[in-house]
């Protein structure tokens, strides 16, 4: 990535002594088209900060690659990247660094076209202003509400509209006008605290850090004055106090503290805090750092705070004020920006990380998903990549939090596949969800302890997994039979049966397969808390949801039984004729065919019925849960 960094600048979110403002963030948005990489080069040559070397081989490469003959290309300056010269389009999130005696910058500088929705979000997430870029002859576009919408829900406050190639227009304030007014209507609804409009032509360089003479009717600031002038503190020292723990931090018996970066607000030796999650109350003792204690740590300190009080506290909790305490809850809704291939699916088990704490989390509905081009609701199932939605969340045990809106510091959040450990989606907290607070867990007289006494033998779940046709349900039939004949108690929760009763409302869409298994899973559970071993055979092609039915059942509960007999065998078994009604198309979504199977890494048991009958395989596998000692 190339970034002109020029003098030294001191990023600092206090800025203390640096210069007068403090450093801005901004964001800008817009394509090639509208002049984008025209404005940031030209703000950079402006400010006097491209160096010489720089501006040589800038003379070399506009004679080579520009557009604008001998006249310097400033897009130049800042499309970087070769693939980005050659395609024509800026493909990442560039950062630049700039500085005016008054204020320093970085420009987050990101791709305008909706498949870099998230780089632009990405970028959008930390910076306080926002330079929409509308081309003066085209006005308004699809494209300016999308970068604004995205803007608004990344929590940004402050926009900057810079209307460009005013020029081209013949300077007209009517036109400008009318453009602000177009902007104005549309941009009411997105919750801006300011939005500034600048008529400027990058290329030629007026009001970017000059005056123009050419547009008498305007009167207001040039880009670089407003910028370097913009209020765009997020307050959050003036927020409650919220310090997220990284980690506990125990040298030796004498020392416990609590390490991490405080999020908002302001702490002082002495002040009460609470532990958000367990309610309990204590003072801080001492404010430490590596340069010794502070009186006060405030928003974006590093520190490590002791209390007063031995109280529970572990990495991920949070320390908060007891006067402002953030919601506590395990069920929230929240924006979500999915940002990987693979679609997002209610149901699934993702990592979430809030602050710092990580927990497992799903999507239990998606209320709707947004047209980033109209803002439009629309009911959806899943989301795609770029794709943003109204979700209901929930997590495995309570997370502190304050919404988004609030507080960009604590409502914000990444989910995390579980098998790439890639961020899959970033969201934002709108508001938390309260569970039904009548409904309470019944205390039972009788447990599982007592019931597997009584059975004599473990519970267990036997998951056969494998392609239609692969002998899984054969098999759990003959390994049922043999096991009833020992004296276990057994159950058969098979797919096709289960599809005629409890999931009757289900189809073989990804999402519908996700809650296929979520939904047997825990009727399984079930089985195994009644001291039962269940055998149940579903294709279950995706490992994600193999791993959360064993997870929620105790080590060594779960047995996964891979029936893997090849693609090409089941398909030529065709025991109910359907591969052949796939293939010709009659049936959509039909695993093997034309929906995915996701084999098994360590399946406790392998069984391929190519090789040797059902009874042999089932055989096989009674011998394995002998050994295992499910079964004695
Ligand atoms: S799973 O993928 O959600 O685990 P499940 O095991 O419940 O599937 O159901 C699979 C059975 O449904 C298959 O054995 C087959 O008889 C039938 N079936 C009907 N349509 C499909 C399809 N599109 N894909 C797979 N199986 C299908």
């Amino acid at each position: 990535m190339t970034a002109y960094a020029h003098d030294q600048v001191t990023v600092s979110s206090r800025g203390r002594g640096g210069p007068e403002k403090g450093l801005l963030r901004f964001l800008t948005c817009g394509s090639v088209d509208d002049g984008k990489s025209t404005l940031i080069g030209r703000l950079l040559y402006d400010t006097k900060l491209i160096l010489e070397d720089q501006l040589v081989a800038l003379k070399r490469d506009s004679r080579k690659h520009g557009t604008n003959g001998d006249d310097l290309d400033f897009a130049l300056l800042v499309d970087g990247l070769e693939a980005e010269r050659e395609q024509g389009i800026t493909i990442d999130v560039a950062y630049r660094f700039f500085s005016t005696p008054r204020r320093a910058f970085i420009v987050a500088d990101t791709p305008g076209h909706e498949q870099y929705t998230r780089n632009m979000a990405t970028g959008a997430s930390n910076s306080q202003a926002a330079v929409i870029l509308i081309d003066a002859r085209k006005g308004v576009l699809t494209q300016t509400r999308r970068h604004s919408y995205i803007c608004s829900l990344l929590g940004i406050r402050h926009v900057v509209l810079a209307v460009n190639k005013i020029d081209l227009v013949d300077f007209s304030g009517e036109r400008f006008h009318h453009i602000v007014g177009d902007y104005l209507g549309f941009a009411q609804a997105l919750a801006f605290s300011s939005i500034t409009p600048i008529p400027v032509s990058a290329r030629h360089g007026d009001n970017i850090t000059r005056r123009s003479q050419r547009m008498c009717w305007y009167d207001g600031p040039t880009l670089l004055e407003h910028l370097e002038g913009l209020d765009a503190s997020e307050g959050l020292e003036a927020k409650p106090f919220r310090f997220p723990v990284q980690w506990v931090n125990r040298p030796n018996q004498d020392f416990r503290g609590f390490s991490g970066t405080v999020a908002s607000g302001l702490v002082r030796a002495g002040d009460r805090v609470v532990v958000a999650a367990s309610g309990k109350e204590t003072k801080v003792g001492r404010i430490v750092t590596a340069d010794g204690d502070l009186p006060e740590a405030r928003a974006g300190d590093a520190v490590t705070i002791t209390l007063a009080d031995e109280v529970d506290v572990a990495r991920g909790d949070m320390l908060s004020e007891p006067q402002a305490r953030p919601e506590v809850v395990d069920l929230f809704a929240a924006q979500v920006l999915w940002m990987i291939e693979e679609p997002m699916l209610p149901g699934r088990s993702y990592l979430m990380r809030i602050g710092t704490r990580y927990v497992p989390a799903r999507v239990t509905s998606l209320k709707h998903k947004t047209d980033v081009n109209t803002l439009e609701h629309i009911a959806a199932k899943t989301l795609a990549l770029n794709e943003i939605g109204l979700c209901n969340i929930s997590t495995a045990t309570p997370v502190a939090f304050d919404p988004y809106a609030e507080n960009r510091a604590t409502g914000a959040f990444v989910l995390i596949d579980r098998f790439t450990n890639a961020t899959a989606g970033a969201g934002m907290v709108s508001f938390g969800l309260r569970r039904a607070t009548n409904i309470h867990r019944q205390a039972l007289l009788v447990d599982k302890a007592a019931r597997v006494r009584l059975n004599g033998h473990r519970p267990a779940i036997l998951w056969f997994t494998g392609f239609s046709g692969s002998g899984k349900s054969t098999i759990a039939n003959i390994v049922e039979r043999e096991l009833h004949a020992r004296g276990a108690h057994t159950y058969m929760l098979d797919g096709d049966n289960v599809r005629h009763g409890l999931n009757r409302d289900l189809g073989f869409t990804d999402v519908d397969r996700v809650e296929n298994i979520r939904r047997v899973g825990e009727v399984a559970r079930l089985f195994v808390d009644a001291g039962a071993i269940v055998l149940c055979s579903f294709i279950s092609p995706f490992r994600a949801e193999r791993r959360m039915v064993r997870e929620l059942v105790g080590d060594g509960e779960f047995v996964e039984i891979h029936v893997d007999t090849p693609l090409e065998i089941c398909r030529q078994r065709d025991p109910k004729g359907l591969y052949a009604r796939a293939l010709e198309g009659k049936i959509k979504n039909f695993t093997g065919i034309d929906s995915p199977y996701e084999a098994p890494e360590n399946a406790e048991i392998v069984v391929d019925t190519s090789e040797g009958s059902a009874e042999e395989a089932a055989a096989r596998i009674v011998a394995a849960l002998r050994e295992k000692q499910v079964i004695s």
